[in-house]
């Protein structure tokens, strides 16, 4: 039965297309951000560049050739001006272009014709470099993000040589075919040292793993759900969002909303998460079987007016202490349904319906049930960000004891569910205490997030975020 319910659900959600549950949202102001870090990054990355050696021959009328090499080029400075990079939408990527990139160079040059060598050094001066390079966004076959190069051109405007050292005749000859040729070999380096970096990136995005196990029971499915999609102000990726258990990997009988993550262009990232990812971490530590516990009355603390022993039970179950004087019990909770979470406007709720079998434990260790209670609450919590950690506070909003079965005679459910009130109500000030000093947001080595904003809409989380590169490497 449950294996066809699941596959049913894979083919209803494979035909009407999968709706996100993580969506992310780089903005103009990110992509700008972005551009200005790798500015920095490309300007060192240049001045540190060496450039492979060149070797050619050299017709010169009757002396027949000159063989040439130049070796040990290398930039001695690099005037990068800030490129310019946009969302571009009729390629679903970016354009990006640099304009009046200015590099010099130095670097020895060698020639020999016949049995006569000489050498000597040159410097070079390129400038008016112009760049323009359009990428598109995609999805590969594992639905990973792709990124692809769909045109580059480069132009040179002009380059100036100078070489040092050697007989002027030759020197002169150098220059002049140098001059001519050298500006048409740069250009046609640029674009494909551009779409290595582009294949280089693109092998990147593919190793990257788009499952993440969270610990022994889930793990976190992230791929693409579709195509990027980018507009003249942001580009929106959409990603699963999904936990599974490891143990048991199953489909929720529940699937995830649509839901549109505000505009948010004062900040550089907006990050959109559905209820359904949360819930599908529910269902997967349900159907773990996670949610389950045994409970016995070394657990309880010692200043419990309530202990886990036949006697102290009198007052909730009279016939207890009677048909089973003085035994200690134990108590297995369990939830009896995937609890779930909503998220409306300003805040979570979780809705928990748990049950509660007693048991008393025989000297000889057998457990003898007693009765059976279920227990279903609702909880409200607000969330937010303050001071890079994210905090919260939480409150039981409602809790129903109902008896589903006794072999013990009359439950006082009433009186369990003010005790239990109480107890949440002692357990929520704990919690309270905990979520007040809040959890630091997750920081990456190379970069923070800064000015991060959360807000509970209908149905979805959204984080509204700057990012700060930290300048370590
Ligand atoms: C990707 O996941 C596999 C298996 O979980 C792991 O062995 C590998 O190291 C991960 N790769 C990266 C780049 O995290
Ligand atoms: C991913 O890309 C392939 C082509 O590479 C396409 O056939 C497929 O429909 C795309 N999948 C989604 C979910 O967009
Ligand atoms: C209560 O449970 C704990 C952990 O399962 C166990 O170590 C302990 O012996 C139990 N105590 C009693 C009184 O059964
Ligand atoms: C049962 O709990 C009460 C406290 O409520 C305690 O005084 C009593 O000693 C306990 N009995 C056993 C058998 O543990
Ligand atoms: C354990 O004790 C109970 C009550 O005295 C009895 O009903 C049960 O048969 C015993 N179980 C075993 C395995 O001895
Ligand atoms: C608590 O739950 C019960 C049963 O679901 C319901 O009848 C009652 O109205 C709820 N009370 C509040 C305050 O939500």
């Amino acid at each position: 039965m449950l294996p066809a319910v699941t596959v049913g659900l894979m083919l209803v959600s494979l035909t009407c297309g999968e709706n996100p549950a993580v969506q992310v949202v780089l903005t103009n102001k990110g992509l700008q951000y972005g551009k200005h870090v790798g500015t920095g990054w490309i300007q060192e990355k240049l001045e540190s560049v060496t450039l492979p050696d060149i070797s050619g021959k050299l017709r010169i009328g009757i002396i027949g050739n000159i063989d040439y090499t130049l070796s040990g080029i290398s930039v001695t400075k690099c005037d990068l001006p800030e490129p310019s990079v946009e969302f571009y939408q009729s390629t679903t990527g970016f354009k990006t272009s640099v304009s009046g990139l200015s590099v010099a160079l130095t670097g020895e040059w060698r020639a020999h014709y016949g049995i006569i060598h000489t050498s000597g050094t040159v410097s070079l001066a390129i400038f008016n470099v112009d760049v323009t390079s359009v990428v598109k966004l995609g999805n590969d076959t594992n639905r990973h993000l792709s990124v692809s190069s769909v045109s580059c051109n480069a132009a040179v405007g002009g380059v100036d040589i100078q070489v040092h050292g050697g007989p002027s005749w030759i020197v002169k000859k150098v220059v002049a075919h140098f001059k001519g040729k050298i500006a048409g070999d740069i250009r046609d380096r640029i674009c494909p040292n551009v779409e290595e970096s582009i294949a280089v990136l693109e092998q990147h995005l593919q190793a990257m793993n788009v499952s993440f196990d969270v610990n022994q029971v889930v793990t976190l499915d992230l791929p693409l759900t579709g195509l990027p999609i980018v507009d003249a102000s942001s580009l929106n990726l959409g990603l699963k969002g999904e936990f599974y258990s490891i143990k048991s990997p199953t489909e929720p009988p529940f699937q995830a909303k649509p839901f549109t993550v505000p505009e948010q262009p004062g900040r550089m990232l907006s990050v959109g998460l559905s209820e359904f990812t949360l819930n599908s971490a529910s269902y997967g530590y349900y159907s773990a079987g996670a949610l389950q516990a045994v409970i016995n009355d070394s657990m309880l603390p010692k200043f419990s007016p309530v202990h886990l022993n036949t006697s102290s039970m009198g007052p909730y179950v009279p016939g207890l202490p009677k048909m089973f004087p003085g035994l200690l019990m134990s108590l297995q909770v369990y939830a009896r349904e995937v609890p779930l979470f909503s998220f409306l406007p300003g805040a979570v709720y979780l809705d928990l319906r748990g049950a509660v079998k007693a048991f008393a434990i025989q000297p000889n260790g057998t457990q003898t049930p007693l009765f059976k209670l279920n227990v279903d609450s609702l909880f409200s919590s607000k969330v937010w960000i303050a001071d890079g950690q994210l905090k919260g506070s939480m409150a039981l909003n409602n809790l129903t004891v109902t008896l589903v079965s006794s072999e013990v005679g009359t439950v006082k459910t009433d009186a369990i569910q003010n005790i239990l009130w109480k107890a949440s109500s002692f357990a929520m000030i704990q919690v309270n205490r905990i979520l007040a000093k809040g959890v630091t947001l997750p920081r990456m080595k190379q970069a923070e997030l800064v000015n991060t904003v959360l807000e509970v809409d209908k149905g979805f989380i959204a984080v509204f975020s700057d990012a700060q590169v930290l300048m370590t490497d």
